[in-house]
């Protein structure tokens, strides 16, 4: 993160690229609809499936972290969303990664779990009222950053 210390407010921050050239940046969408943010179930790996995330994945070579996102969840969810600011603090993942969690609006179409095992519609309640078991434990810590954007509001 301190290579990149532009991103996690700027999603049109340019990835951060490894020595490979690969981007080592992955984007994670909280997708804000009035009072709620929407989670997804991991469906794999076998550790991680069941748990909550913020739906996203990897930054491709040429991408800004927003045009990532928009592509991300078009896959995931098959809807259409627009890149807002960054929220929560960018988390090192074990594998080498970095994530980065951006607010986001849906634009059109309506979310589907099209890769994932489910989807939700959380309220700060019913986030607080989640056991941190079952969010993936990258996304734990920004909990608490979703419950104060969705009273923000
Ligand atoms: O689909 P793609 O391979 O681009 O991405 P992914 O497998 O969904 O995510 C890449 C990495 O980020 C994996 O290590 C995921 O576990 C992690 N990730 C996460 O910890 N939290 C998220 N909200 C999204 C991804």
């Amino acid at each position: 993160a301190a290579a990149n210390p532009e991103s996690a407010a700027n999603p049109e921050a340019a990835a951060n690229p490894e020595s490979d050239g690969r981007p080592r940046d992955v984007v994670a969408a909280a997708v804000i609809d009035r009072d709620r943010v929407l989670l997804a179930q991991r469906a794999h790996p076998a550790a991680l499936a069941g748990k909550w995330e913020l739906p996203g994945g990897r930054v491709e070579a040429g991408e800004t972290h927003a045009q990532a996102l928009v592509r991300e969840i078009r896959e995931e969810l098959g809807a259409e969303v627009e890149a807002g600011d960054g929220i929560g603090t960018p988390v090192a993942l074990p594998n080498g990664l970095t994530l980065h969690a951006y607010r986001a609006r849906l634009r059109s179409g309506t979310p589907a779990a099209l890769e994932h095992l489910e989807m939700r519609w959380f309220t700060a309640a019913e986030l607080r009222a989640l056991d941190a078991e079952d969010v993936v434990p990258a996304d734990r810590g920004w909990i608490p950053d979703l419950c104060r954007a969705l009273e923000e509001t």
